[in-house]
């Protein structure tokens, strides 16, 4: 008899399913828009300030799909500011006329510096609080309202590795994240009987702009050395994992922090 839920194999595993990914114009959130994009998911590329980069993953999205309709559409919107995480909601529903399927949020900052508590400004404190954490909370918000109930909902949050590592010098940037972790495993016992699932991604350290500002050539090859596989993680590293949480073959995880590190924590 068979156990299986039965498979279109015409189509994709996200095929015209509709998917938020905040903070893609660069980094990790680009390569996880453009695997959404290559699993048949229709894409808001969201950005804070780099119109420009936004503008060519959108490009390099539409550039590969034959029909005429889009299937990535960009929208600014800073996810601190409640009235701009609606409009990402809106925005997705005026273009691809359907519900959101999918919410990755993958925007985020970090310091630039490594202070300890002692020597953390308030206002680095407060700056970083307002998007990892209330940015988060946020799109938790506005995405337990609105996103499509009875199958294919999910909710993907970056966290990151640091929150099992606990090093010295990262508390604000950890403890924000800390924070994401909490709120999932909370979101996806409320979200009961919705069908849509809530869960962490928590890299370790990737090859992106945030890894590199601040790092001296002496700390980048120190974190090499420790990754059992002997180099940075790659933004295609995380990517598959988001795209399998997204789609139906990952529906019976939920709840979960998952950590996507090569080993090294
Ligand atoms: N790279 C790592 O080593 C690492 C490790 C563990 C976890 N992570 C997590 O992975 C995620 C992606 O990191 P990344 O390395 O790809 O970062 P990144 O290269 O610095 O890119 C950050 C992205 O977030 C956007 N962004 C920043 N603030 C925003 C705001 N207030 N509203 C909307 N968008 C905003 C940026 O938009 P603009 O281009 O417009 O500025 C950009 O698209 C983050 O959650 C990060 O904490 C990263």
């Amino acid at each position: 008899m068979a156990t299986t839920d039965p498979v279109n194999p015409s189509s994709l595993p996200l095929q015209d399913r509709v998917a938020i990914v905040t903070g893609s114009s660069r980094g990790i959130g680009k390569a996880i828009a453009i695997h959404l994009a290559s699993l048949g998911a229709k894409l808001v590329i969201n950005y804070a300030s780099n119109k420009d980069q936004a503008d060519l993953v959108a490009e390099e999205i539409n550039s590969c799909c034959s029909e005429n309709t889009p299937h990535a559409t960009v929208v600014q919107a800073d996810i601190s500011v409640p009235a701009q995480v609606k409009l990402l909601f809106d925005e997705a529903e005026r273009v691809f006329g359907s519900q959101v399927h999918v919410l990755v949020n993958s925007a985020a900052i970090a310091n630039t510096k490594y202070p300890t508590i002692a020597n953390t400004l308030v206002e680095d404190f407060d700056r970083l609080f307002s998007v990892n954490c209330r940015g988060t909370f946020l799109c938790c918000k506005e995405a337990a309202k609105r996103i499509k109930q009875g199958g294919g909902g999910r909710i993907i949050l970056l966290s990151s590795s640091s929150v099992g590592a606990l090093r010295p010098n990262s508390a604000t940037y950890t403890s924000s994240k800390a924070a994401v972790e909490t709120m999932t495993k909370i979101l996806a016992k409320e979200l009961k009987g919705t069908g849509i699932t809530a869960n962490c991604v928590a890299p370790g350290p990737i090859a992106t702009d945030m890894f590199f500002v601040g790092r001296s050539e002496e700390l980048v090859k120190r974190v090499i050395e420790a990754c059992p596989h002997g180099r940075l993680g790659e933004t295609k590293d995380v990517a598959p994992l988001v795209g399998f949480l997204a789609s139906d073959a990952g529906k019976w995880i939920n709840g979960q922090v998952i950590r996507v590190n090569g080993g090294h924590d």
